[in-house]
């Protein structure tokens, strides 16, 4: 046996970590003093000698090389029949905490609304986020090249314009109306998405939630009775709010449900300088839609509201602007955990 097969045999029979780490010490220094040097050495040898020198320069290296492979598998065994035994195993040693994660603020407040809204007998519903024109538009009472489609500008997804980025969750309404029996009540939580200039208060993608109630002689005084409650419950208070007509296609009438801006008293960049936030457009259900959903409008009538989530999610934590929702900044996100 050489003495490098001699060395490798000690190591791998030895017991004592002390005298593995020795050798390891040694091939080290061997790598990287010496072996450098029989290197350096060979042009300076004459040129019968320089195979030979480069021939014991290369084993050296190997044999240090595998000197510490050998060092290296002998600790990582002893390391594991160490952990099989249980020996160095401390009870005491605090674990270590994994990283909890938390829930973004539109999951928050829609899970709340969701609650609110199904102890008051509401289903909730779910929607495509790719949704047809049909939905998105026509059965909507919006047919093409209807100014109203202006309000919305749309993300295409076919040259022919079949297929859209829902622009908004009313779509919800006419899908809740051809899966359910009236009376019923329903909302469409979801992500929407518009070909936005984006600002404070305007993001390209955005939550809203669809509400729908369709039942027997509906009347305004419904709508705001629930409208009042969703805030109530929302804010848990009265918060201020302002009532102005409001002109959806869907809906006959219409109203938008504007919130005091909670950010300024003069006019600031979430308000447009108005120090109303519109939140909540509603209205009486068209007749048409109701045909369209496939409902009798001479015998069921119906009312229905678009939640601007995300703006109401600004207004309950004190976010001055939209973007940062969606901005995937943990920074931001962290806050809410
Ligand atoms: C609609 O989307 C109608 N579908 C709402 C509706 C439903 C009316 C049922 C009547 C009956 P509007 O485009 O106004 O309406 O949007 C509704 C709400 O979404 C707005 O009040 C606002 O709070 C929010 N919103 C609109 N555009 C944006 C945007 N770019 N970024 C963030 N929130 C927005």
């Amino acid at each position: 046996m050489s003495d490098h097969q001699g060395l490798l045999a000690l190591i791998s029979g030895s017991i004592d970590p002390e005298q593995v780490r020795k050798c390891q010490e040694t091939a080290v220094a061997q790598l990287r003093d010496v072996v450098p040097e029989l290197f350096a050495s060979i042009p300076k040898l004459a040129p019968e000698l320089r195979k030979a020198q480069g021939q014991r320069a290369n084993e050296a290296k190997r044999q240090n090389e595998e000197v510490l492979a050998t060092c290296k598998a002998w600790f990582e065994k002893a390391a594991l029949e160490s952990e099989r035994s249980g020996a160095g195993f401390d009870a005491t040693i605090p674990g270590k905490r994994p990283e909890r994660g938390s829930l973004h603020p539109v999951t928050r407040v829609t899970r709340e609304l969701e609650d609110l809204f199904t102890s008051m007998g509401y289903v909730v519903l779910d929607g495509p986020e790719v949704e047809l024109d049909w939905y998105n538009f026509e059965a909507l009472n919006i047919p093409r090249d209807h100014p109203a489609r202006d309000m919305q500008d749309t993300f295409r997804c076919d040259p022919a314009g079949n297929v859209v980025l829902r622009t908004h969750t009313s779509p919800g309404q006419v899908r809740a109306m051809e899966r359910m029996k009236p009376p019923f009540r329903a909302i469409v939580p979801g992500k929407v998405f518009r070909q936005e200039t984006t600002d404070a208060s305007h993001e390209h993608t955005f939550h809203q939630m669809e509400g729908l109630v369709v039942g027997k002689d509906l009347s305004v005084g419904h709508l705001i009775g629930a409208m009042k409650t969703l805030l109530r419950g929302v804010f848990g208070k009265e918060i201020e709010v302002r009532l102005r007509p409001g002109y959806f296609p869907f809906v006959e009438p219409g109203f938008e449900l504007d919130a005091r801006c909670p950010f300024c008293k003069e006019g600031c960049s979430v308000c447009k300088r108005s120090t109303w936030i519109e939140l909540l457009p509603c209205g009486m259900v068209h007749p048409n839609v109701l045909k369209s959903g496939g409902i009798d409008p001479e015998q069921w009538s119906g009312f229905a509201f678009g939640l601007g989530l995300s703006r109401l999610v600004m207004l309950r934590y004190g976010i001055d602007d939209v973007r940062h929702l969606l901005s995937g900044d943990l920074r931001f996100l962290e806050q809410f955990s």
